[in-house]
This record gives structure tokens, sequence and C-alpha cells, in this order.
């Protein structure tokens, strides 16, 4: 019996790759290396296979039954908001029709339990402080889109032939669980800030006259680890005799921080001199985006460990420790 995870190689995955093959189980990976790095997954085996690629499905159906694979963790897509308002079509290609053929073979192969990689970006601009799982979901760009359709698939299958699923929601993923687990990609907020840190330039802030406390915008970082956590949580809760009754969580703190904040936090872990540059708002930010937390609290008794002080202090340690591949 193993758990296949596709994207295991990549930043989140890398990291739940490790706490499951800390607890002894078999892990296959699969991923195609655009993203992620080979010496991320550990003893785990590699096999390299793009999921949306041609005759994927078959390739797919070989490994789950070759390794007894009786759960998928699926991580593997494109995530970068900007390159998927460009390049729509092949944003649905490569998250929605690789998730569907992964799914085709799940079916065939007769494995049945699923956790995929969702976003908070399903929400789009929700206008409340605090976003449940309940409130309408209307993603305002189509990677949002492809995790609000991936997440309508899986409950199709669920009815179609039994397919038990979670969804987690991720809120603003940062830090890392071990040095050699950072994120390797300039994306996002923290990285950026260390890059431009590294390079000798001021961190960026994207508008401060949003209408929060200090003017920038206030998010719901999650440590990467706690993260993980969240996955193992959901799949022993999937893999129970229970028959699930939520599908979809919010992996977030339900607290928030602003820009400001983190550059501050960055500011103190690394000991520079983080004084940073306002340009103008980045378009398609909300001001604010904080889970409501509680359903996963209630349902699957996790909870983040860890606060924006261990996040940055990871995040730091993990950047000195470099590489990083993918700017
Ligand atoms: N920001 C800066 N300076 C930077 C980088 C970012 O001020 O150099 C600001 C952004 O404008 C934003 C905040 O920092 O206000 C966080 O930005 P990120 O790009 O780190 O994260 P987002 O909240 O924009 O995006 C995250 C995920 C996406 C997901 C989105 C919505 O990275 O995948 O949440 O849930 F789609």
């Amino acid at each position: 019996m193993s758990t296949l995870v596709i994207g295991g190689a990549g930043y989140i995955g890398a990291h739940v790759v490790r706490l499951l093959l800390e607890r002894g189980e078999d892990v296959v990976v699969v991923d195609d290396l655009s993203t992620g790095a080979a010496d991320r997954v550990g003893a785990a085996t590699l096999v390299e296979l793009d999921v949306a690629g041609d005759g994927a499905q078959t390739s797919l159906e070989r490994v789950m039954s070759e390794r007894a694979v009786t759960s998928v963790i699926h991580f593997a897509a494109r995530k970068q908001v900007g390159e998927s308002v460009a390049r729509p079509a092949w944003y649905y290609q490569q998250n929605v029709g690789g998730l569907a053929n992964v799914l085709a073979a799940m079916e065939n192969a007769g494995v049945r339990n699923m956790i995929f990689s969702s976003s908070a970006a399903v929400y789009g601009m929700p206008p409340v402080e605090l976003v449940g799982e309940d409130v309408e979901c209307r993603p305002i760009n189509p990677y949002g889109e492809t995790k609000l359709v991936g997440e309508w698939l899986l409950a199709d299958c669920g009815r179609a032939w039994g397919l038990r699923w979670t969804a987690l929601r991720y809120f603003n993923v940062a830090g890392a669980g071990w040095p050699d687990l950072g994120d390797p990609a300039v994306l996002n907020l923290v990285p950026m800030v260390l890059d431009r840190l590294e390079r000798g330039d001021r961190p960026k802030i994207f508008g401060d006259d949003y209408p929060t406390p200090d003017g920038t915008c206030i998010r719901d970082y999650i440590h990467v680890l706690d993260l993980a956590q969240a996955h193992l949580a959901a799949m022993d809760h999937l893999t129970s005799d229970a028959e699930p009754t939520e599908h979809v969580f919010n992996v977030g703190t339900g607290t928030g921080a602003s820009v400001k904040e983190v550059v501050d936090e960055i500011g103190r872990a690394s000991g520079l001199d983080v004084t940073a540059e306002v340009e103008a708002r980045r378009a398609g930010d909300p001001p604010q985006l904080v889970a409501a937390a509680d359903r996963i609290g209630e349902v699957l008794s996790w909870k983040a460990e860890h606060g924006l002080t261990d996040i940055i202090r990871s995040a730091w340690e993990a950047w000195q420790a470099g590489p990083r591949r993918i700017g």
C-alpha cells in the first residue's frame, strides 16, 4: 500500500512527502520537475511524468497498480495569477486537464481517496472580514477558476463512482519546515522581499493606501509545515471509517498580518535594513483576505502551531541555505 504524491518535488509537496516518510509510509512521487527538484523527495520513489501530457492517464494507471496506491495527494498545478490571465486556456489544460487525467486513472485503478490543493483564490474579493468556506466563490482570475472547477470535478467523481475527497483551500503559504525545503520560487511577498534584499535593493510595497490600519494589504500567512500537517490530518480523516461530512477546508490561522508587518518581521529575523519603497497598488489585490479557520479545527482537529515570527525566521534560514531555482 502506498500514497501517491503528485507534485511531491515542489515546495509544499516535498514537506508532505517528508512527513509521510517520517511516519514510515511508502510514498511514490509523480512530478514533471518543471518547478520541483528531484533532491527534495528523499527516499520516496520518483516517477518523472507530466500529468497534463500525452498518455498521462495510462502512465498514471500503471504507477497506481504497480505500486498498490490507495490514496493520492494532488499538488501538481500552475499557480501564477498573472500568467493565468495571459494564458487562460493553458491554465485550464494544465490544472483542470491534469486533474481530470489523475481522476480518470484513479477510477480505472480503483483508487478512492484524494486530497486536492485548492486555494483561497476561489473566493476572489469576498466582502467579509473572515472568509468562511460557505462564502460564495467568485474567483477573479483563471487560476482561481481552475481551482474551483477542480473542486466541482471532485464532487462529480464522488457522486459518480464514490471518490472520497478533500479540498484544502490554502491561504498565504510561507516559511520552511527544514532549511533545504524553502520556497524555490520568487513569486510571493516573503521570497520577493528576501530576493530584493539580497540584491541590495529595497523591498517593494504595492500600495499603502488600502482601508486597513497601516494602509497595506492584510493576508493570513500559514507556515508550510503546518499546512503539510493539515494534509496528514485530512488524509487520516478521509481514510478512517467515518463518512466525510465536509469536503472543503480553509487552511489558515484566522489571524491576518499586513505587508508592512511582514516586511518588519523580515527585518528583525535578518538584521537587515528593510526600509521599503511604496509602489502603486497591484491590480486584483483584495485589501484583506483572512480565513475563518474553525471548520478544520472542529472536523480535523488541526490548528496552526506557528505564527508569523516562526514563518519568517524559517524562511530566512532556508533562504540563506539556498539555492533558489525559479525566478
Ligand atoms: N506584495 C508587496 N510586495 C511584494 C510582493 C507582494 O507589497 O514584493 C503584496 C501584494 O500586493 C499582496 C501581499 O503582498 O498585497 C501578498 O502578495 P503575494 O503575492 O505573496 O500573495 P497573494 O495574496 O497575492 O496571493 C496568494 C497566493 C495566490 C492566490 C492568492 C489568493 O500566492 O496563489 O493568494 O488566494 F491566488
